[in-house]
């Protein structure tokens, strides 16, 4: 096979200059992707219509040279599979209609692959796309993230409404962490063997946990969904990304047994150093406001990211996702300093 520097970085092997993608690469930072935005009823149906997913996939790649596309879809597709409803309202995020206590029952695990068949198809399609040796990143939310937007309905900062849940409600929440470990194991089965690469688990909200709490909310299940995928495509590469761990990021590491770790920005750098194993691959960790600012503070922060992980393998990405407002300008420069120096 093709050699693609970016999986065999996320496999343990340390290259030259560290390969990069970019989270969120696919979106409203880019004219084009709101242009075929504006082709689809909403943004759900952006996910579910392959033609335009595979664009919207594809165009970060012909702008700037990245050395993997990520399957556009999103966290939310799995409530949405499993029967909630959920919409994105312009300026507002997900909304979702919350799940209780008695409603866990009434989800409807069973039909979730089928109703994610066409995301699967535009991975089969992506992988046609691009060139061989750029690597294709598959996804899924993790199911602690994904509940806490299950039940609170919304996005909220610290969470409370799945954290009462689950204490309030234990037997319901373990229900619905199990119907969320099941599908995402099946889902990123379909994906890695629809042609996705590696795959990255995003547990963006990992903080504001207790340690026993992150232990059976975070790390347990994504512990399971490792090794479930494991057990049916062996040695299935696996990127953690565990935003806002800090003091449990080195737990989460070992015990999950994910591949590679990726790092949020308000990680020290010399944290990797300090408290990880020399050989684990780690991704990240530039703050995405630095690379809205531009200018030197950009070029030497990208250097010291570089530097303080050279001994290791590293994917370069920024530490949570590009956000709108980022100059595309900026984007080129970053990635042409982190190629060449
Ligand atoms: O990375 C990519 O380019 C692939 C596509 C992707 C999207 N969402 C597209 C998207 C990926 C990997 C995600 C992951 C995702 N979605 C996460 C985890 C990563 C993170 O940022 O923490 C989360 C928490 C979500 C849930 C979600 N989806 C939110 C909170 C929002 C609204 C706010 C926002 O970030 O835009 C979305 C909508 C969404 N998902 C958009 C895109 C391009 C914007 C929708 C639009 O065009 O209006």
């Amino acid at each position: 096979m093709t050699h693609r520097p970016l999986l065999a970085t996320v496999l343990g092997e340390r290259q030259e200059r560290p390969p990069i993608w970019i989270m969120r690469q696919a979106g409203r930072y880019l004219p084009e992707y709101r242009e075929t935005r504006t082709r689809a009823k909403n943004f759900l149906e952006l996910c579910y219509t392959s033609d335009l997913a595979v664009e919207v996939s594809l165009q970060p790649l012909r702008r700037f040279d990245l050395d993997a596309a990520i399957l556009f879809s999103d966290i939310l597709v799995i409530p949405d599979a499993l029967g909630q409803k959920v919409r994105f309202e312009q300026g507002e995020g997900p909304i979702l209609d919350p799940v209780a206590a008695e409603t866990i029952t009434a989800l409807k695990p069973e039909r979730a692959l089928d109703h994610l068949a066409p995301v699967l198809e535009t991975v089969r399609r992506l992988r046609a796309a691009i060139a061989p040796e750029k690597t294709l990143i598959g996804f899924c939310g993790s199911p602690w993230t994904v509940a806490t937007y299950m039940i609170g309905g919304r996005g909220s900062t610290d969470q409370a409404a799945a954290r009462l849940f689950a204490l309030r409600h234990p037997d319901a929440f373990a229900a619905l962490m199990d119907i969320l470990v099941a599908t995402s194991v099946d889902y990123l089965v379909a994906q890695l063997q629809a042609g996705a690469d590696v795959v990255q688990l995003f547990e963006s909200w990992a903080l504001n946990l207790d340690d026993t709490a992150f232990a059976s909310h975070v790390i347990e299940p994504n512990r399971r969904i490792v090794a479930g995928v494991r057990a049916r495509v062996p040695n299935a590469p696996i990127i953690g990304f565990p935003r806002g761990a800090a003091g449990n990021l080195a737990r989460y590491a070992e015990l999950t047994g994910v591949n590679a770790l990726g790092l949020d920005y308000a990680t020290p750098l010399d944290f990797a150093g300090k408290h990880l194993p020399a050989t684990l691959p780690v991704q990240g960790n530039l703050d995405p406001l630095r690379l809205v600012a531009g200018g030197d503070q950009l070029d030497r922060r990208v250097d010291a990211i570089i530097d303080a992980f050279s001994t290791r393998p590293h994917i370069f990405n920024l530490g949570h996702g590009i956000v709108p407002e980022t100059p595309i300008e900026h984007v080129a420069r970053l990635v042409d300093r982190v190629k060449k120096g």
